[in-house]
Parts: C-alpha cells; structure tokens; sequence
C-alpha cells in the first residue's frame, strides 16, 4: 500500500479490531479460570465444611484420632478427592489414600482459621510433582480446635482443559485478526483506487483531455465527485466550443465588412472613378461600417451579459408608442423589399414596467430577423394585445421558417443554423436574456418554409 489514507484507514479499523478481539480475550481467560478453578474450589469448600461440620456436632467430644477413623470409614472417595486429617501441627495423621505423607504441612496460615472457615492453597505437591488444590477447615474438640479436615483434589485435568479452550480461543483471535487485516486492506482498496482514478482522470483534465469520463461505482461521495468532474468537463468542452463558435463565426462577420470596405477604398483611391461610382463606394463603406459597429456593440453585450455586468433601467414603457417607433424607422427597409407591414396593436395597453431601450433592442433583433428572412413582396405582423398581467407583443413573419432540428438552438449564442445572411447569431440569445431579466416569457414557433412567430410577455 503506497497511499497513506489506504494506510490510515487499514491500520484504524485494524487496531479497533485488534483492541476488541483482546479484550474479548482477557475477559474469556478470566471467566474460564473462574468457571474451572473457581467451580472445582467451591465443590472441594462446600464438601470440606459440611463434612466437619458434620462431625464437630457429632463427635464433638471425640479426640482427633478417633474423629480421623470414623471419617475416613465414612468417606466414599467420588471425586478423585483426597481426604486427610491433620493435626495442629501440620501432621498428615490420616489419608484416605492410605498414603501417610512423612512431609509436614505448613499450617502458620492456618492457624487464624475459626470454625466453619475455609483455607485454600494451590500448588504442587512436592514429591509427585501434581498440580493440586487445598481445602482445610477445623476440627474441634470440646471447644478447642484440635486439627484440620483437608480435601486435596488434582488439577490436571482441569488444567489442561482450561489450557485446550485459552488455546482455542487465541487460535480463533488471530483468525478473526488475519481476517480483519485482510478486510481492512480490501476496503481501504474500494476507497482508494477509485480516488486514485480520478486523480489520474483530473491530471487528464488538467492536461487538456476532455474526452475522457470519470467512471462511477457506487452512488457514494466518491460517485458523486466523479459525476461533478464529468459535469465539469462537459462544461469545459461547452465553453471550448462556443469560443471556438465565436472566434468562427465572427471572423467570418468581420471579414466580409472589411473585404467590402477595402476593396471599395483601393477602388475610390484611383483617381480615375467617376461620381456615381464614388456614391455608390462611399455608401458601401458606410453601411459596412454601421454592420461592423452594430456587430461590435452585440459582441459588448454579450460579453456584459456574460460577466453579470448589465444595468437595467426600470421605468414605465410604452409598448405600444415603441412598436410604432420601431416600425417607422424600418419603413424604407421595407419598402425595398416590397414588404406588407400589418400593425394591429391594443389601445388597452397602458404601460409595461421594464428598461425601454433593452426592449427596443429586443423588439429591432426581432423585426430584424423578420425583414432578413422574408420574401420579397412577403407580409410582417406585429401585435399587441393587453394581458391580465402585462401585455403580449407577437411578431410574425411568412418567410424561410426555422427546419425544426435548429428550432431549439436558435437561442443559441453564436448559433445561425443553416443561413448564409449576415449576423453574428447573438441577437435571440442577448433578446432572451433581456426578456428573462425582465421576467418576461419568449416563444418561437416556426415551420420551416411557412414562417416563424416571436411572442414575448411582458409584465
Ligand atoms: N424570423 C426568422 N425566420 C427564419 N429564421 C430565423 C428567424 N429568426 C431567427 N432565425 C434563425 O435563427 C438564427 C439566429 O438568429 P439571431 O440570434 O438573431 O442571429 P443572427 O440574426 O445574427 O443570425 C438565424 O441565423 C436564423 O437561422
Ligand atoms: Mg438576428
């Protein structure tokens, strides 16, 4: 593992792990040690002490001796348990293995015991070497304790059953351990490596492939972030595109003015050009340079809408008075298209809130598009009609119409479909962002070869 959050996270998961599987272990030894030794112990006391109990009552006025005799002709040796009769001063005097232990027992601890007490030794017996433990308890007589009723019971076995399940159960730790070391890596991996893919298709990204998609596994964080780097490279190639759109499309926009303009200029500077021919030159030029001026005033707006720099002057509007304003200044543009111009507009319209000269630009981008694309001898209506909000104002043509694949685009910025005219594609896209910021509605409708009808509400 080269990462260090793989690392991080392995080594986390793997010590909580480890720390619960320990402590699992620890209390698992204790209670075992408890259950075996503690159980064997308690059997051994409560036998010890009911035995002396026993025959404290019954032989209380007996010497040890004869206590020894009749407890030992009455022990029935079940549990493998030895019993032995001491003497106060440590003397196996009595065994029921019959085997008399020459050793001495140290009986100083003993020695405290009140009748009824118990007191327990674990150890090794010396001469056979056996694991074993104690229980001694007194034994009176008259009222004074005279020696010890001792049960002696060997561990070993117990012993290496509790060995058997300590061992079992650290086997079954380090299994639970290997296995969590080998989850801990699996899932550190799931995290890691589709982080690492991204960063490789980031480090892609930033070298300029845009091509290339983030992969998504799972509907996680790490999905999510990859589903924000594709929509991001998408973003990336959009804004490509329409620089690409732009620096094509207007190149082509300025150069066809500029060709005009200096051909005409190379042809007015020979001094042999008659008047008429100058005229016509000199009026070339002008109206290629007012296409250049209009063309650069759009690309100013555009890229003031682009930057959120757009001041809107709010004020009462006359939609109606605009309208005939506008068609009053294209009147002789008409005419040399031979067009019908039918103006049917509500007088019931009273006034529009909104910024007069960003919708007489939008209303000229209109009737612009509209003369453009007309027929000669074709027909222009304009309507206006008075809403419950506001006011509607159609504009409709019978000219070329929109194929309906480039309907949805024409909005567009830089996007002029098929046609060959002059434009630089901007002006619906800057009409629409006027007519949104004015909170306002804009619908084309248009079938291709019939005509096209703008509607816009205003409020
Ligand atoms: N009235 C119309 N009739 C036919 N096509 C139109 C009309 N208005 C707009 N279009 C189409 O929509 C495109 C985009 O229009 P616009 O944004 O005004 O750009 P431009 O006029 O500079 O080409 C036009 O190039 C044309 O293809
Ligand atoms: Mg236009």
């Amino acid at each position: 593992m080269r990462s260090s959050i793989g690392r991080r996270i392995s080594l986390s998961i793997f010590i909580v792990i480890f720390l619960t599987v320990l402590i699992f272990e620890i209390v698992f030894v204790m209670g075992v040690n408890e259950f075996y030794y503690g159980g064997a112990l308690g059997i051994l006391s409560d036998k010890a002490l009911s035995s002396a109990n026993f025959y404290n009552m019954y032989l209380r006025y007996e010497g040890l001796y004869n206590k020894a005799s009749t407890i030992m002709g009455n022990y029935e040796e079940y549990d493998k348990a030895e019993l032995q009769i001491v003497d106060i001063d440590g003397n196996i005097i009595m065994s029921s293995t019959g085997y008399l232990h020459t050793e001495k027992l140290d009986v100083s601890l003993m020695r405290n015991l009140e009748v009824g007490e118990i007191y327990s030794w674990q150890g090794r017996i010396n001469i056979t070497g056996e694991e074993v433990i104690a229980v001694s308890t007194p034994l009176i007589e008259g009222n004074s304790i005279v020696g010890y009723l001792r049960f002696v019971s060997s561990i070993q076995e117990i012993k290496a059953s509790v060995r058997d399940l300590i061992s079992k159960a650290i086997f079954l730790g380090v299994f639970i351990l290997v296995l969590s070391l080998i989850l801990a890596v699996a899932l550190s991996r799931s995290i890691v490596r589709p982080i690492r893919h991204l960063t490789d298709v980031s480090r892609n990204i930033a070298g300029g492939n845009f091509d290339i998609v983030a992969r998504k596994k799972y509907d996680d964080e790490i999905g999510e972030l990859a589903d924000t780097i594709n929509f991001m490279t998408n973003e990336i190639k959009k804004s490509n595109n329409l620089k690409n759109d732009f620096v094509s499309s207007i190149s082509h926009e300025i150069r066809t003015p500029l060709t005009s303009i200096r051909g005409w200029a190379e042809t007015l500077s020979e001094n042999s050009i008659d008047t008429e021919e100058t005229k016509q030159g000199i009026g070339i030029i002008l109206n290629e340079s007012v296409r250049l001026t209009k063309l650069v005033e759009e690309l100013l707006d555009f890229s003031r809408f682009e930057s959120g720099r757009i001041n809107m002057n709010f004020e009462k509007v006359d939609l109606n008075l605009l309208i005939k304003d506008i068609l009053k200044q294209y009147s002789i543009k008409f005419e040399s298209k031979s067009l019908q111009i039918v103006s049917s507009l509500d007088q019931n319209i009273t006034y529009v809130n909104g910024d007069g000269d960003r919708l007489k630009q939008v209303f000229i981008n209109i009737i612009d598009n509209a003369l453009k694309f007309s027929h000669e001898k074709g027909m222009i209506k304009v309507t206006t009609a008075s809403t419950f909000k506001g006011a509607n104002v159609i504009i409709e043509d019978n000219g070329t119409g929109i194929p309906s694949s480039e309907l949805p685009h024409i909005t567009e910025k830089f996007y002029k479909g098929k046609s060959k005219q002059a434009g630089s594609g901007l002006g619906l896209s800057i009409s629409k962002e006027i007519i949104s910021l004015h909170k306002g509605t804009f619908y084309i409708d248009s079938v291709e070869g019939k005509g096209t009808k703008v509607s816009i509400g205003l409020i």
